[in-house]
């Protein structure tokens, strides 16, 4: 498909239901990934709804293809789930292409997008806490493993997942 199909946009806050379909239909093929049932499923409800924060943040993007949406992800200066902010270095947040739209290139669209900005304000590093199916897109545009890490997505919900990191530009 020509990427001249695909038009970014910054997300808002009434992309809400269209992303949570999109992101929900997108996390439900890592049910095929490795992860462990149950863990996956206590997570699933939270992982898979778009977070209203990241929609209001304005680094956040939707990529449609002729008008559809077809693929979200952002980034941001702060660490997903404490909230830490490092003077340099950004954070790849909430990535998804839904399955019909996969191996299109619009990920790594959205992903060159969140590189481009991140280092126009300064980040020198960026990092991404990857599923472990989407390893090997990060690994595709640059990222190199660091290592296996917890991500809590809820209290006492732990599923496992990549640290991964490159620098910008
Ligand atoms: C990971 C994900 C976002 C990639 O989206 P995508 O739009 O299909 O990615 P792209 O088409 O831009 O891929 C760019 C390159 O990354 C690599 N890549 C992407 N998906 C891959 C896969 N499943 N296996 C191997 N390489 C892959 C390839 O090198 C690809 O280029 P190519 O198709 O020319 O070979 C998508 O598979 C997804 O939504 N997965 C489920 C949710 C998830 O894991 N999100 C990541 C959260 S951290």
């Amino acid at each position: 498909m020509s990427t001249d199909r695909i038009r970014i946009r910054t997300a808002t806050s009434e992309d809400l239901d269209t992303l949570s379909e999109l992101i929900a239909a997108s996390y439900a093929t890592l049910r095929e990934s490795g992860y462990e049932t149950q863990a996956l499923e206590a997570a699933m409800p939270k992982m898979s709804r778009a977070n209203p924060d990241l929609l209001s943040s304005g680094t956040y993007f939707v990529a449609e293809v002729d008008g559809v949406p077809a693929g979200c992800g952002g980034w941001t200066t702060a660490k997903p789930g404490t909230g830490e902010i490092v003077d340099g270095v950004a954070h790849i947040r909430h990535f998804a292409t839904h399955p019909r739209f996969v191996r299109m290139g619009i990920a790594r669209l959205l992903l060159d997008r969140c590189l481009a900005e991140a280092h126009a304000t300064g980040a020198r590093l960026m990092k991404s806490q990857s599923t472990l199916s989407g390893e090997r897109f990060y690994a595709a545009a640059g990222f190199r493993r660091i290592g296996e890490v917890e991500v809590e997505f809820a209290p006492g919900i732990i599923l496992p997942a990549i640290e991964m990191e490159r620098a910008l530009p």
